[in-house]
């Protein structure tokens, strides 16, 4: 069966300061959009794993990969005895602050449950998929959603409307780690403030309000990804002067997303973002969609 998983960018990102365990407080509202990664998965004696798209040679092949270990997961909680062959398609930027890993892991999750017929609950789901990764538990649920503690706590927001993205794609990946370590430094020994989402991106989300959600936008960590790559800053500074309705590094990056008004105008900033020479690609995508999904069923 396949299974597909969505990238996500977070419409804000509010960081708060380090915790005992490592992470960080978030406060953050993830939106689902419309570039996939899919999980083929075929019963197998072992848990073994291929990768196949442009960035394929980037993504681990051992227990550091989120979909095998998704999938050495639920066996071992479930007690399944049965192996896997999982296929990953990668439609999403490899470490590119986009939750590539956790789509994986989300689709992995899903497959394994499907395949191994585990009957695990949405609950079930949701607590493995936290365990995998503060990214995944939103992999599974899609739309766009406010998440709190370290990002596994989720609450879907209302929001209405269809919203046209352009994402500008770099060369090369950024780790997390590192971009919320930079983030502590620029921080240095200063008060951080609890992490909070404004009341001006969760109005313009209610409203359907694109010209308002692209103005509320908001990245704590989008200094810090720039400080590690200075170069986003000019991949921001194309996209909003070729009129986009505002701009971000997504998550901790390097992908930048823009808003734009409708499908003509995402072509209009694709085109500018593509002809700068700023980006390695370019994809422009719908938010919000659904979480992971079967889109193909078992064969008896
Ligand atoms: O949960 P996940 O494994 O995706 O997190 C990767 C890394 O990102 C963590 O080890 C941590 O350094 C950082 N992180 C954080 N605070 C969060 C989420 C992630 O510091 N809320």
């Amino acid at each position: 069966m396949t299974v597909r998983a969505p990238a996500k960018v977070n419409l804000e990102l509010r960081v708060g300061p380090p915790r005992p365990d490592g992470y960080h407080e978030l406060a953050t509202v993830f939106h689902a959009v419309a570039l996939y990664d899919e999980v083929h998965a075929v019963p197998a004696d072992e848990i073994t794993l291929t990768v196949e798209g442009s960035q394929a040679e980037a993504v681990p092949r051992d227990v550091t990969n989120l979909a095998l270990r998704a999938a050495l997961l639920v066996a071992e909680r479930v007690g399944v005895e049965d192996g896997v062959h999982l296929h990953l398609r990668k439609g999403i930027p490899v470490a590119g602050g986009m939750a590539g890993g956790s789509a994986d892991a989300a689709a992995a999750l899903v497959a394994c449950d499907a395949l191994w017929h585990c009957g695990l609950s949405r609950d079930d789901l949701h607590e493995l998929a936290a365990e995998l990764g503060s990214d995944v538990p939103f992999s599974l649920l899609g739309g766009t959603a406010i998440g709190t503690g370290r990002g596994e706590r989720l609450t879907p927001a209302l929001a209405r409307g269809e919203y046209h993205w352009v994402v500008a794609l770099a060369d090369h990946g950024l780790s997390t780690p590192a971009v919320y370590g930079e983030l502590d430094r620029l921080r240095g020994a200063g008060d951080v403030p609890e992490p909070e989402i404004s009341d001006a991106l969760m109005q313009a989300l209610r409203a359907g309000d694109a010209p308002a959600l692209g103005a509320a936008l908001a990245n704590d960590l989008e200094r810090a990804a720039c400080s590690l790559d200075p170069g986003l800053r000019r991949t921001l500074a194309v996209g909003r002067q070729a009129g986009a309705l505002g701009g971000i590094v997504s998550g901790s990056g390097p992908s930048v997303v823009f808003l734009t008004d409708g499908p003509e105008h995402a072509l209009d900033v694709a085109v500018a973002l593509t002809a700068s020479g700023v980006a390695s690609g370019v994809r422009r995508a719908i938010g919000p969609v659904a979480g992971a999904r079967i889109v193909e069923p078992a064969r008896s």
